[in-house]
């Protein structure tokens, strides 16, 4: 695929159209030596983060990933201006996060759809009808459960849709009214290998038409590769960027087959080598493993 780039003069249509014009480059988030100390009464000061930089450009698709609690939903949370920074700052576009970035679409860790909203209901929920006519929310809303293949099922409350089913309208909710940057915390976690796969495939497929930019935070190595144009690696607690690997595989990827495309046992291996480090780190110290990454 074409990895968005100024000088390339092939950037994705979609992705051109979400930049500003008064963006002064390609990126479209910069995360500048920021940190995160949690207080709380019982345990005192949590630093969380430590001193994070990077940027996200137009129509990129980054994975970041790191051990459980190492800060991952709150780098995201701060992005979408949600969690308030201890140091450093965070601009998007171009401008400093303040309050809420309502510009973002953010899927949470543990995203639900509205028990009492039908599937379209729950889809449609965030387009604004000051801003869309009705006609155009119903077709973006029909045109967005097509594309997950949710077509049938508009008229089911998410306790009559599968597990799989109600992740896929959750993700769609927030890909509906076209955000120029979609936030998403561990969206397939909870789910079994298969339906994670389907997924995959289904969220690379919407990608690539729409081309909006991603941050996708996972545990799994093997996702992070097979999704992404550049993967972050965060370190145990307190959270610092380890590395920044670029996945030079082409586009699009065939989930089904990812360890059969060029590139990727170069791109895994490169990985695994930077994350066995810091498994090592953590077992020199004696911690205990969290069951996921263990199972890796
Ligand atoms: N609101 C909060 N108050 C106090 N501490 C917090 C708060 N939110 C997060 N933390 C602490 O900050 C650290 C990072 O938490 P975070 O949820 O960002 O980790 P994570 O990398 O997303 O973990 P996981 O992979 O398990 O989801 C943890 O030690 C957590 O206990
Ligand atoms: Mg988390």
């Amino acid at each position: 695929m074409k990895q968005p780039a100024p000088e390339s003069g092939s950037e994705p249509i979609a992705a051109a159209a979400h930049r500003p014009a008064t963006s002064r480059n390609n990126v479209v988030i910069e995360v500048e030596r920021v940190s995160k100390t949690f207080e709380t009464p019982r345990q005192g000061k949590v630093v969380a983060l430590e001193d994070i930089t990077i940027d996200v450009s137009y129509g990129e698709f980054v994975t970041v990933v790191g051990p459980s609690g190492c800060g991952k939903s709150t780098l995201l949370r701060m992005i979408a201006g949600l969690t308030p920074l201890s140091a450093g700052k965070i601009l998007y576009q171009g401008e400093p996060v303040r309050g809420l970035n309502t510009k973002v679409g953010y899927v949470p860790q543990e995203s639900k759809l509205f028990p009492w909203l039908t599937l379209e209901e729950n889809v449609g929920f965030g387009l604004d009808p000051r801003r869309y006519s009705r006609k155009e929310r119903e077709d973006r809303t029909h045109n967005f459960i097509k594309l997950a293949g949710l077509e049938g099922f508009e008229k089911h409350y998410p306790s009559q849709l599968s597990g799989g089913m109600a992740k896929r309208a959750s993700i769609i909710r927030a890909l509906v009214y076209e955000p120029a940057v979609i936030l998403m915390d561990e969206p397939f976690g909870p789910l079994d290998a298969q339906t994670r796969m389907i997924l995959q495939d289904e969220l690379l497929k919407i990608w690539e038409q729409k081309r909006q930019t991603i941050v996708f935070v996972t545990h799994d190595l093997v996702e992070a590769v097979a999704l992404a144009d550049r993967v972050a690696i965060v370190t145990h607690r307190p959270g610092r960027i380890k590395d920044i690997l670029k996945v030079p595989m082409d586009r699009p990827r065939n989930i089904f087959e990812i360890h059969r495309q060029k590139g990727f046992d170069e791109a895994y291996g490169r990985l695994w080598n930077i994350f066995r480090h810091e498994l090592k780190i953590r077992l020199d110290q004696g911690q205990s493993l969290d069951s996921q990454t263990l199972s890796r």
